[in-house]
């Protein structure tokens, strides 16, 4: 067994910038350069990564009782949403999936369908505006806007909509801090009274005063459709959990959190990915005529669409939105021959798996075929958008069905395509996200 590959301080500091700005690109780079397994940096300041699917599944799956989320990028997330399904690494988060696993199952999900019929025509006014026009719009703003009213009725219902609209700019900006805090670690502690601090403990503050109320008057009148939230304090009361508010605070907001920008990140890639491929525009028209005619779609419809699946899994390969997943290790572990120490931070990156020429073939191309049944080779852990084992996302059977019926609604009326000359960089920040937006042009289109 050939010794670990060996990415040294000096190296990394001479990349500072580029790993502030690029990370995904970067450790892609490493990957490519250093082989599977590459420990980067030293001492205290150093990591494992891993960019092999055994390596990953190892990790991820197999020993997973050897890893948890005490790392940087959980911690920080742990300061806005507590011990959520996905920063809880105690024995209550087994409970926890459990109570919450229903409400996503395949059934519940499926309500997801007429919800985003009801909620879609202003964008279509929007767009057809805009096509009339000849304006832009900024289809990364448009996709948040629907992913967030999404996930707010879903979490919430209809009732409280002014208040989620209030718990989304707390979000936001607590978020926006948590990008900023980890992009630059040497910025002065949370105690500090610097202005960003002043305005994160602000939003904090507003969270927990907002989820509160929230929960409160849910429980002083049962709503009229069901939803999430209602969902776990029934479940409370029902089964007599030792639940508080404080922990269904938690996993409201990690859902809330968990599930908006990645489907709206997700969706924008989508956009700006056709627009490079445009040939792809009339065969996804032709599906949805064929499958749909001019009816919106349905529950059974959705398996039919399998080409604007294919489309949206091509564009998680290429824009994984959770770009690193990381984890600490327990004990000394063994991975693929090489020794990973105790308490040893271990970095994983679906973005550069995603684009493992071992494992893809031309992985920068766009392909959605590649994803067609015929083709599909087996790719287990090469393929980790919604990661693995048993953290597997809770979340991704929501995800699929929310971007397919929002596709067929908008690809059945609409061709995007970007204005001449225009640039688009890729932000990586909590999701990856295009830098100052996705400016783009609206053409009507018919079936
Ligand atoms: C395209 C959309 C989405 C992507 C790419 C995505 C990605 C992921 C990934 C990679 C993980 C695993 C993290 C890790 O192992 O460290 C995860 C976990 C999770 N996701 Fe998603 N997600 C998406 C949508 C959603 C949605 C719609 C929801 C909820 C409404 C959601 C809720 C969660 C939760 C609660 C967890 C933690 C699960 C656990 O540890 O038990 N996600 N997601």
């Amino acid at each position: 067994m050939a010794p670990i590959q060996k990415l040294p301080m000096r190296e990394l500091l001479a990349h500072l910038r580029r790993i502030q700005q690029q990370m995904p690109m970067f450790l892609h780079e490493v990957g490519q350069k250093y082989g599977d397994v590459v420990l980067l940096g030293q001492g205290k300041f150093s990591a494992y990564f891993l960019n092999h699917p055994e390596a990953i599944a190892h990790v991820l799956q197999e020993n997973y009782q050897n890893y948890t989320k005490n790392t940087i990028q959980y911690n920080q997330l742990r300061k806005i949403t507590g011990y959520g399904l996905l920063t809880n690494d105690r024995e209550t988060w087994q409970r926890n999936r459990r109570l919450l696993q229903p409400s996503f199952g395949r059934s519940k999900l499926m309500a997801l369908i007429p919800l985003i019929q009801e909620i879609i025509p202003p964008v279509i006014q929007r767009w057809s505006q805009a096509a009339d026009s000849g304006t832009l719009v900024n289809v990364d703003q448009e996709m948040m806007e629907l992913a967030l009213q999404i996930v707010n009725r879903f979490l919430f219902g209809v009732e409280i909509q002014s208040e989620a609209r209030q718990l989304t700019n707390a979000v936001i900006t607590a978020l926006d801090h948590l990008v900023e805090r980890v992009r630059h670690p040497w910025m002065p502690p949370d105690s500090f009274p610097t202005a960003s601090n002043l305005r994160n403990r602000r939003a904090l503050r507003m969270l927990d005063e907002i989820c509160l109320r929230i929960i409160r008057s849910a429980e002083a009148s049962p709503p009229s459709e069901e939803n999430l939230l209602a969902v776990l304090l029934q479940a409370r009361q029902d089964a007599g959990l030792n639940f508080g508010d404080v922990q269904v605070r938690d996993e409201v907001i990690t859902l809330f959190i968990a599930g908006h920008e990645t489907v709206a990140s997700a969706l924008t890639w989508t956009w700006y990915l056709l627009s490079q491929n445009p040939q792809y525009y009339p065969r996804l028209r032709e599906e949805i005529k064929t499958v749909l005619a001019d009816r919106p779609p349905t529950e059974a419809d959705y398996e039919q669409l399998t080409l604007i699946g294919q489309v949206f899994d091509e564009a998680l390969r290429l824009y994984p939105p959770a770009w690193m997943l990381s984890r600490r290790s327990i004990a000394e572990d063994k991975i693929m021959g090489h020794t990973i120490p105790a308490n040893a931070l271990v970095i994983i990156s679906p973005y550069a798996i995603h684009r493992h020429p071992a494992f893809w073939q031309d992985p920068e191309a766009f392909y959605p075929e590649r994803f067609a049944p015929q083709t599909e080779k087996p790719r287990r852990f090469a393929y980790i958008p919604f990661g693995g084992g048993p953290r597997l996302c809770i979340g991704f059977q929501f995800a699929l069905i929310e971007a397919r019926t929002i596709l067929a609604h908008l690809l059945a009326r609409f061709q995007l395509s970007l204005p001449p000359g225009a640039e688009v960089h890729v932000d990586p920040l909590v999701t990856l996200r295009p830098r100052g937006g996705l400016w783009m042009q609206v053409k009507h289109a018919q079936l």
